[in-house]
């Protein structure tokens, strides 16, 4: 599969959130209940230790990651991709420049939380995540549908 060209992957902050909103609503799927509100970005964005990387694809924004590293211990909160530029490596880049600044930032490890079946999984498995863990009925639906979680965690160090 040809991969596209990344134009750039750049740290981003509270001036890109309409960027982030856009790309947040395109990727995730709503009836499972992932996706954080434009104002709870915004919050956690403002807090210590939270860094955020955008990646454009053909000049236009295309993805984000948002992390925070807190005494050693790195998580990855959010990864979206807008779904016309998924599966041309945009995911895995960003995975890696938040793996990259985690380390940099002297955390031993970085983990995340991804909801049970999402098609995620297979791009952290390959970026050498293990699972360590499960969150029963973590992520509530729009219907109310109750999705459990399940925790994975990278050494760093
Ligand atoms: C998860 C997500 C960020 C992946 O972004 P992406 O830019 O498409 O990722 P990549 O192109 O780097 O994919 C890398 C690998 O991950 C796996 N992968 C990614 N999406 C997949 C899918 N829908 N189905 C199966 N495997 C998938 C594949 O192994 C892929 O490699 P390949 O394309 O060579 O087969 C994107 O699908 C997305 O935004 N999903 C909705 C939001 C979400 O669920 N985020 C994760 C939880 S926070």
């Amino acid at each position: 599969m040809t991969r596209v060209q990344l134009t750039e992957l750049r740290e981003g902050g509270s001036q890109d959130i309409a960027s982030v909103n856009a790309i947040m609503q395109d990727a995730f799927d709503p009836q499972f209940g992932e996706a954080w509100t434009g104002p709870q970005c915004l919050g956690m964005m403002s807090l210590p230790g939270v860094w955020l990387v955008i990646a454009s694809a053909e000049g236009e924004d295309a993805g984000f990651a948002l992390a925070r590293e807190i005494a050693g211990d790195a998580e990855l909160l959010l990864l979206a991709t807008r779904r016309s530029a998924q599966r041309r490596g945009i995911g895995s880049a960003l995975v890696r420049a938040i793996l990259a600044e985690a380390q940099e930032r002297g955390a031993q490890q970085l983990h995340l939380e991804v909801r049970a079946g999402n098609d995620a999984v297979r791009l952290y498995r390959s970026e050498g995540f293990d699972k360590v863990g499960e969150r029963k009925d973590y992520y509530r639906g729009k219907t109310g549908q109750l999705f459990d979680a399940q925790t994975y965690a990278r050494r760093l160090r």
